[in-house]
């Protein structure tokens, strides 16, 4: 089962890290031989992801995810270790191994996808069949043509317990596998039953048209509006957008992001064949990215009202940061975009399109709006506020134009307001900065990887420290004794001095590790390599290192027996408390 260790070199040969990554971030020098970005693992301002091109890692000072061009495909592309060396396999047109076939998560994958395409069949037909009446009847109301449902694959789940069930079960799929794509749930007794029931449905589509889920609406009004698939293992919200698969060959360059499964299904049928949902959720940096990957415009189409307000804000905030230029589409008079649409007509919301404002401007009016501007007390509140906004902006000629614009508005000099941007944006430099420093302080001690334990700092930096040498100069070890796995106090740092050690010859690279090392393993990994280490005066260094080691666990052996004496003989007294102690 595991890839030949030569295999997994010439694959992290032939896939720099630094290019990979680049095709997901983008990286900046910093300082020294590392590149520096904004990370894709989770939400943050300042740029704490960096990428070794000598070492051919990255590492996230902020979140602490970190490892090779492998680990790095498996997180961002959501995909198993084997599906990860194929993909890179593949880009760099390797022959891919038949490892990959026998893979038992991708294997489970494609009878989910299997299994989830039929389930659409299911629903589709009996959208049709005359037991369908009152799904077709809600589409009618919505005003959703035949056409439409057939492009979106409408379907209707029966208001019955065991439709689909019966149906898959002929179709030969099992209930284990129904249960875990979540069109099935565990009844009282042994059985299962449907989990849509009586609802209009939206299979959801991934990018290459796998059908990997499900959102079922209410025939009308009632509680929950919608029902979703849960996360499955083909089926990632944060990850997919409704209606990209056919949004991705739209000829108009842009994407429309809305809020609701039926905008996207009404603006399409008036036209708008580039428009998407979230599914349910908050705009994620991950769906963001999806975009990016077809098109360099987002217009966002949200809801007209306060949460919609909100949800803009924050979807500009990370559509902003991929370079995706960003306007708002902003309505009057109508609720949502199917709304729109369905009263005043395709033609009315082309002109709103037309209309959309640069971002930029739709946040300094929105903000402008919060303020009355008639007394000098509120022109001030609203140019502090403006003034934050504006030292965000990485480009200073776009700082200088809207600390004009925004000193125009409120009626004062043009260089009072950008002397008090520039000023402000050192302070956050400064204060960024510090913070970093902070952070990295932070992670000596602890161990640096949350799940991770280090109960005991001292002998788990020795620990460290071992796992450095042995990685960089595995001849330090020739003449020393060998130690075990066990005797080390950090599980993970045991585990790596095991698979390090049985590393045929040569310096191990972190590719042809990543297949014998958990995710959190090959994170600490990384940060810990990150340490600085002198091979110089190597042996000493270990030889240290190893003393530590022993005499820590020496003392804590000793301590742990005196404990374990004193509640012997405290349990011989009859002193025991409640627990025993
Ligand atoms: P909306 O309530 O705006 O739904 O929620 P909608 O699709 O526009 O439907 P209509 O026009 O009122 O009939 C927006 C999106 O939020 C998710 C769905 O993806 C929905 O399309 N949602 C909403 C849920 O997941 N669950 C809910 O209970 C409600
Ligand atoms: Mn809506």
């Amino acid at each position: 089962m595991p890839f030949p260790e030569q295999f997994l070199q010439e694959l992290s040969d032939r896939n720099d890290i630094v290019d990979v990554v680049s095709s997901y971030v983008r990286l900046t020098k910093k300082s020294g031989t590392n590149l520096f970005g904004l990370c894709p693992f989770h939400s943050e301002k300042t740029p704490s992801f960096s990428v070794s091109s000598d070492k051919q890692i990255y590492h996230c000072f902020g979140c602490g995810k970190g490892g090779s061009v492998i680990n790095f495909i498996m997180e961002i592309e959501n995909l198993s270790f084997p599906e990860a060396v194929e993909f890179l396999a593949r880009r760099a047109g390797m022959q891919v191994p038949e490892e990959t076939r026998n893979d038992p998560q991708a294997r489970r994958r494609e009878q989910l996808l299997a299994l989830n395409k039929d389930a659409a069949r299911f629903f589709y037909g009996c959208f049709r069949a005359p037991g369908g009446a009152p799904a077709q009847e809600y589409a009618m109301r919505r005003e959703l043509s035949p056409a439409t449902v057939k492009k979106f694959g409408l379907g209707f789940a029966p208001d019955t317990w065991d439709s689909l069930v019966n149906a898959m079960k002929q179709k030969g799929y099992s209930e284990g596998l129904m249960l875990q794509a979540g069109l099935v749930r565990k009844g009282k007794n042994s059985g299962v039953y449907d989990t849509f029931r009586n609802r209009l449905m939206f299979p959801v589509f991934d990018v290459r048209g796998n059908v990997i889920g499900f959102s079922g609406r209410i025939l009308g009004d009632g509680e929950p509006k919608y029902m979703n698939s849960p996360e499955t293992p083909v089926f990632s919200k944060s990850r997919n957008l409704f209606a990209m698969n056919l949004a991705k060959k739209s000829k108009l360059g842009y994407v429309i992001l809305c809020e609701g499964n039926v905008d996207v299904v009404s603006m399409h049928q008036a036209g708008f064949d580039n428009a998407v949902a979230s599914l349910g959720t908050s705009l994620t940096p991950e769906q963001a990215r999806l975009i990016s990957r077809y098109v360099n415009e987002v217009v966002i189409a949200y809801d007209n009202d306060g949460a919609g307000q909100k949800a803009t804000q924050r979807a500009i905030s990370i559509l902003e940061k991929l370079d995706l230029k960003v306007r708002v589409l902003t309505m009057e008079g109508a609720k949502d975009p199917d709304e729109f649409i369905k009263s005043k007509g395709a033609d009315a919301f082309r002109n709103l399109l037309a209309k959309s404002e640069d971002h930029v401007d739709y946040s300094l009016r929105n903000l402008q709006s919060k303020f009355d501007l008639s007394s000098p007390e509120s022109k001030l509140n609203y140019l502090k506020e403006a003034e934050a906004f504006i030292a965000g902006f990485s480009g200073r000629a776009e700082r200088e134009l809207y600390a004009m614009r925004v000193a125009e508005t409120v009626g004062v000099s043009a260089d009072a307001v950008r002397q008090d941007v520039e000023r402000l944006r050192k302070s956050r430099e400064g204060r960024d900065k510090r913070q970093a420093e902070k952070q990295e302080m932070n992670l000596a001690g602890r161990s640096p990887v949350k799940t991770i334990r280090y109960e005991n700092t001292r002998r788990a930096m020795a620990e460290e420290g071992v796992i450095r040498l042995l990685y960089r100069d595995p001849q330090l070890f020739d003449n020393v004794p060998p130690l075990s796995p066990e005797e080390f106090s950090v599980p993970a740092l045991g585990n790596m001095y095991r698979v390090l050690s049985a590393q045929s010859g040569g310096a191990p690279s972190m590719a042809t590790l990543s297949g014998s090392l958990s995710a959190d393993e090959i994170a600490l990994l990384t940060i810990l390599l990150q340490k600085p280490e002198t091979t110089a005066n190597g042996r000493k260094a270990l030889s240290d290192y190893i003393e530590i080691m022993q005499t820590e666990r020496q003392a804590q052996e000793q301590s742990e027996d005196l404990l374990s004496l004193a509640k012997n003989l405290r349990k011989k007294k009859g002193y025991t408390d409640q627990d025993g102690n």
